[in-house]
């Protein structure tokens, strides 16, 4: 049995909802309190034993690169200054055991083509997908629970949930019988489908576990919704010929592509925070009261 041990970072997005504050930096970037976005969502993936995080990136996305990369001079500065707290902090970004590896995207076609791009280093393997916008808060680490489908069923998974009708074009939307808890075999998908077109209202998140069979359909695809080759459209192809599961996770999902997801994921990551959870819950009751 081939174990998923590759995960997929598109992150050559533009990040339109976010200028200008991603004018210069990329919105994987954007800090959800202390962290990343991109950083929640690597750790989420290595909480699933994934070992090699393989970034599609492009030449706007530098700092990303350089946000998993040794830093030397800041290392040396904080040893000096005895500051270990936040030393470890910045070394635990890249454990031991971990690659990075750095693809870049030089046009961006879409998210098929973002996955295609893998293909020399992801081979022939099971790999995973994660798209960082969604922030995912499961214990188990939500990509760890479809690991766990993936080693059982030995097939792709999708991550979904339940959306409102109203909100169908803007995800892959599946149309899926139910198999077992929280897992059901997906019959059709399509991409971002008008309210009155939707098969159903069970969305797919940013996460997938795919076969590498879905790099041949990738080559295949013609330009779907937006004019972009469409991951969501290689699925529908997959499906024809191997089974695909959706797994509905246990956990929350914040839209941080959204401001509104982004400020509710803030809230909930300070209020939870180590060092300034009390204090923010304070300040809110304050605030609201
Ligand atoms: C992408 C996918 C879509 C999926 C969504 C989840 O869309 O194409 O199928 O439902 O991510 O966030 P995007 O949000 O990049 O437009």
């Amino acid at each position: 049995m081939q174990k998923v041990k590759k995960a997929v970072f598109p992150v050559a997005g533009l990040g339109t909802r976010f200028l200008p504050a991603t004018k210069a930096s990329p919105k994987e970037m954007l800090p959800i309190v202390d962290k990343p976005l991109i950083q929640y969502a690597v750790e989420e993936a290595m909480d699933a034993g994934i070992t090699d995080i393989i970034f599609i990136s492009s030449r706007t996305k530098r700092t990303v690169e350089d946000h998993f990369d040794k830093a030397y001079e800041l290392e040396t500065e904080l040893v000096a200054r005895n500051k270990l707290r936040v030393l470890e902090a910045v070394q635990s970004i890249r454990p031991a055991g971990v690659n990075f590896i750095y693809i870049r995207q030089a046009e961006a076609l879409g998210l098929g083509h973002a996955v295609l791009c893998a293909q020399p280093v992801v081979g022939d393997e099971p790999f995973a997908v994660l798209l960082a916008d969604d922030l995912l808060d499961g214990q188990p680490a939500v990509m760890k629970q479809m690991v766990d489908q993936y080693n059982y069923y030995q097939c792709s998974v999708l991550g979904v949930q339940q959306v409102p009708r109203e909100d169908t074009a803007a995800y892959g939307i599946v149309d899926a019988s139910a198999m077992a808890d929280r897992v059901s075999r997906v019959n059709a998908i399509v991409e971002k489908p008008k309210p009155e077109d939707a098969p159903s209202t069970l969305g797919v998140v940013g996460r997938y576990i795919l076969t590498p069979r879905i790099f041949h359909h990738i080559q295949h695809l013609k330009p779907g919704a937006g004019g972009e080759l469409q991951l969501t459209d290689a699925i529908a192809a997959l499906l024809r010929e191997q089974q695909v599961l959706a797994y509905a996770y246990d956990g929350i999902r914040y839209d941080c592509g959204s401001k509104l997801g982004y400020l509710q994921a803030t809230v909930e990551y300070a209020l939870k925070h180590g060092e300034v959870g009390e204090a923010f819950g304070a300040y809110l009751r304050a605030k609201i009261c």
